[in-house]
């Protein structure tokens, strides 16, 4: 039992023991026309997905895996809004539950002493200038242990849990969870994207810092700037010009 204080997310809820992907599932029920706000969340995942077709570890009983669908009435375009919201409504559920104050890399990880701890995919169902579905997966490394890790991630991933030296109440995480976006996406619908975008600068890692964004066309070296209003990393490299990231894997580099 959840006890959901929601009221759009988590309106109907899609249980499986053990599933391939939420994801997956959670695309076929877009498909056929769910009611916004449908998550799909599972114990185990045979198939999970990251982003970039990278594998998901989802282990039994240890994390966090979900989906959930949204429908808002936005342009394609503003579709990396949603991941940002996401991510802040995650952090503050980790904040509230564990304590601990996460970081947010853009565009999708949280990440707790440099490690990743969640990890955010978003997928459109859209026409060209419309959406039908946003399918937004969200893995929380929750309670293993840092054995449970397969290499290569254990040097780079942890677990809450690892973290607080504590067994985390992923029933009521994932209860917060869904109220802290519950009231960002509300306050989003009505207001736009300026408030979360405030609350995700307070989150970020990366602005201000250099760093290589390895993009599918190439590698951009430079000084991040910020994001835009719709929730794209503004680059800047070393001879000046200004370079929009939409999607890439970010490298730190240390000062
Ligand atoms: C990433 O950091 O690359 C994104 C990881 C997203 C993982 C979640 S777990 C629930 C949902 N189902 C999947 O197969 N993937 C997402």
């Amino acid at each position: 039992q959840l006890g959901l204080e929601t009221r759009i997310l988590g309106s109907s809820i899609h249980f499986e023991e053990v599933t391939t992907s939420t994801q997956k599932l959670a695309h076929k029920l877009a498909y056929e026309g769910v009611d916004e706000g449908t998550i799909v969340v599972t114990e185990e995942q045979t198939e999970g997905r990251g982003r970039l077709d990278r594998k998901w570890f989802s282990p039994k009983y240890t994390g966090i895996w979900m989906s959930l669908i949204l429908r808002p009435n936005i342009p394609p375009t503003s579709a990396p809004q949603l991941t940002l919201l996401v991510a802040v409504g995650v952090a503050q559920a980790i904040q509230e539950v564990t304590g601990i104050e996460p970081d947010i890399k853009w565009p999708n990880d949280i990440l707790v002493s440099g490690k990743k701890v969640v990890g955010i995919l978003t997928e459109l169902q859209a026409e060209p200038d419309r959406i039908n579905s946003v399918i937004i997966g969200i893995g929380i490394n929750v309670n293993q242990t840092q054995e449970q890790f397969p290499e290569p991630i254990n040097n780079t991933a942890t677990s809450l849990s690892i973290i607080t030296g504590k067994k985390i109440d992923r029933a009521l995480l994932l209860q917060q969870i869904l109220l802290h976006i519950e009231k960002l996406y509300l306050t989003y619908l009505k207001n736009g994207f300026k408030v979360i975008k405030l609350l995700w600068e307070s989150y970020a890692i990366n602005i201000g810092h250099q760093m290589v964004a390895r993009t599918i066309q190439g590698d951009i070296k430079g000084h991040a700037l910020g994001i835009t209003d719709d929730g794209v990393l503004k680059i800047q490299s070393d001879n000046g010009e200004i370079h929009l990231i939409h999607s890439a894997d970010i490298e730190l580099i240390p000062k």
